[in-house]
């Protein structure tokens, strides 16, 4: 078992009868949402909020109760989610599959976030992975110089697919900003957010209650 997996299934611990929980995106959360499907097909009862078409598509595949994130009436009980880099505050990057606006929305609305991960993915500061930030498409071109005077080199994301422009699920584009070491992400996120054309970017800063790290071995670490 590798550390994604690892890390992925364990988190399925926190989970527990008749919560309403957010579901992350990625290949770490994938393990996740086998393991609660397992789960669910046993008895448990839940509810998912998805954070990206993909996870819905899985969520559904496995048979996992959904509720649309608007019909909740109260915040979520918990939200897993994935990362790509941590940092020992619990700040991470996150959208590197692109999901990072309702990942952020979702993750805001719960009461508590929980971080799954391999251990690669831990970092004494973030900034060596480009942070993705989402922006709408009318006059992006503006909106790159914008942030590119902020300090980092925005390259506009393509498809993996067919090289075209990247579309988020939410139908805007993601520009990968290489900032380099990133020393305070706090304020570096409240400068992206007051920046017209920002829809929103991957910095998420004290929103994580603690991280689950897999190691290659199929070992877990707790980090809070
Ligand atoms: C998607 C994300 C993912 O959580 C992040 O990219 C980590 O993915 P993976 O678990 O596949 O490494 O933020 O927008």
């Amino acid at each position: 078992m590798n550390g994604k997996q690892a890390a992925g299934e364990l988190a399925v611990k926190y989970i527990q009868d008749g919560m309403n929980v957010g579901l992350g995106t990625g290949s770490t959360v994938y393990w996740t949402i086998l393991k609660l499907g397992e789960r669910v097909r046993e008895g448990l009862q839940v509810r998912a909020v998805p954070t990206s078409v993909r996870t819905e598509e899985l969520a559904r595949e496995q048979g996992i109760p959904l509720i649309q994130f608007a019909d909740l009436a109260r915040p979520l009980d918990l939200t897993i989610d994935g990362a790509d880099e941590v940092n020992p505050q619990l700040s991470l990057i996150k959208g590197g599959g692109g999901a990072l606006l309702r990942e952020k929305l979702v993750a805001a609305y719960s009461e508590r976030f929980i971080v799954v991960a391999d251990d690669t993915k831990e970092v004494a500061a973030l900034g060596r992975f480009p942070l993705p930030v989402e922006v709408v498409p009318f006059g992006w071109e503006i909106t790159s110089r914008r942030l590119a005077a902020l300090g980092c080199e925005p390259i506009l994301r393509r498809s993996d697919r067919d090289g075209t422009t990247y579309h988020t699920d939410n139908g805007n584009y993601i520009l990968d900003c290489r900032f380099g070491t990133i020393s305070d992400p706090g304020s570096l996120g409240r400068e992206l957010n007051a920046l017209p054309g920002v829809v929103e970017h991957g910095l998420f800063v004290g929103m994580a209650e603690r991280c689950l790290l897999g190691g290659e071995n199929g070992s877990v670490r707790e980090i809070v």
